[in-house]
């Protein structure tokens, strides 16, 4: 069962809970990085106010271990503000008596950002009584938060146990585009995988050896694969207990696992970087970046692939003199011919910061969440959507 659009949908004059991911970069003064998943929601947004809905938007922002200033969502609202040139009203709740009466107050068309949702441990913990509270606030239920769709939290997977749940128009394209990928990609299907989180990512990567022709590492997950083979990784972050499942994933696919040859290795990012073999790192050296051979190397698979999906760069393209590769490989892949689906919320960031988005045939909003799918795996929030109940 498949499910069902706000566009498909009877939501004319509802008050409607949408739940968004706004979980956007902060830097170090907390100020916003980025706001593409602000505009990604914004379709369905004025869609709802067209419809003369009252919207109420609930997002996480960050992972807060308790109210932090830097995670409240009054500057969320105030930049959907700036973007749809209309006026977002804020709480600092999103549950309880105080937030229903704000709710109670809005008129046709009116939006209210709600606080962060994950000030409330009970989000992370899918704490029935949770859901059930914020659900009390609204008609129905809107999933537009394809990037967390993997996160079995009470606003994601709860909420629509007690409300009809309805999708996004952006998520059905995220359902739609990154489905392709999974079921019937134009072959060559080359998967180019890098970034930090190994643990998260390595089940996803199992999965996408049986549907992908090559999958190609780089950025910090290449070390622990690396280190699988015996190679010397130096001071590299390796997560000792995925060794193991990464050997096995070499053994099971030789030939279609690609670890990049070379990388850009220093003692810290102010000493003296030089380049070696990724499987000859000195002790007192971590890999960075990876190499011009490696670039090459991965610049040749893209061009001959027919399909690529991109999730994490290729290093520490944070500091520039780490960046070279991700800024390059985007150009190859910008400039290439191959149909192009990036996802992940640095990957993206590197390709935004060079101006390529544009000749991206599609940027994912999701990271973890895109993986996932990619990968053929259930994304929970999804599952809890199509088995919610039916609006009126
Ligand atoms: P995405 O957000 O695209 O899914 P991740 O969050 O998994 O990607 O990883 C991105 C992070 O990985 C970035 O902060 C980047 O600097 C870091 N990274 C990639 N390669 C390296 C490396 N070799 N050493 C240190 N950090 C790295
Ligand atoms: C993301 O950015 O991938 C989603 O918003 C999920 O955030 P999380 O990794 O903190 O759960
Ligand atoms: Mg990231």
């Amino acid at each position: 069962m498949d499910c069902t659009s706000i566009a498909n949908a009877n939501v004319k004059n509802k008050t409607v809970l949408v739940r968004v991911d706004f979980n956007e970069p902060l830097d170090d003064k907390g100020r916003l990085v980025s706001d593409y998943r602000i505009r990604a929601a914004i379709p369905t947004i004025s869609y709802l106010r067209k419809k003369n809905c009252r919207i109420l938007l609930l997002t996480h922002l960050g992972r807060p271990k308790n109210r932090e200033k830097r995670f409240r969502t009054a500057k969320l609202a105030a930049r959907l503000s700036e973007l749809i040139k209309t006026r977002v009203f804020h709480t600092t709740d999103c549950i309880g008596a105080h937030t229903l009466l704000e709710v109670q107050k809005l008129g046709p068309k009116d939006i209210l950002m709600l606080e962060n949702v994950r000030f409330y441990p009970e989000e992370k913990a899918n704490d029935k009584l949770f859901a059930k509270q914020l659900s009390q606030l609204a008609q129905a239920y809107v999933n537009e938060a394809f990037s967390n769709c993997h996160r079995k939290h009470a606003s994601m997977v709860g909420v629509p146990q007690f409300l009809p749940g309805l999708a996004g128009l952006r998520l059905i394209e995220e359902l739609d585009v990154l489905g392709s990928l999974l079921n019937r990609p134009k072959r060559p299907f080359v998967a180019l995988l890098g970034g930090a989180k190994v643990y998260s990512k390595i089940d996803v990567l199992k999965a996408l050896l049986k549907s992908a022709d090559k999958v190609l590492i780089g950025g910090a997950m290449l070390f622990t694969f690396v280190k699988a083979q015996g190679g010397s990784v130096g001071k590299s972050p390796v997560e000792d207990d995925k060794i193991d499942l990464a050997r096995r994933l070499l053994q099971s696919y030789p030939g279609k696992i690609i670890l990049a040859p070379d990388v850009v290795a220093a003692k810290d990012k102010n000493s003296r970087a030089v380049i070696v073999s990724s499987s000859a790192i000195p002790s007192t050296h971590a890999g960075f970046d990876v190499g011009p051979q490696t670039v090459e190397l991965f610049s040749k698979s893209v061009k001959s692939s027919k399909t690529l999906f991109w999730n994490g760069p290729l290093g520490w393209y944070e500091v520039s003199k780490f960046s070279k590769a991700t800024n390059q490989i985007s150009r190859v892949i910008a400039k290439s011919k191959t149909f192009s689906v990036i996802g992940g919320g640095d990957s993206a960031t590197a390709v935004h910061r060079l101006r390529l988005a544009k000749n991206i045939d599609f940027m994912s909003t999701g990271g973890g969440a895109a993986l996932t799918l990619v990968a053929g795996l259930e994304l929970p929030a999804v599952t809890a959507l199509r088995r919610s109940k039916k609006i009126k």
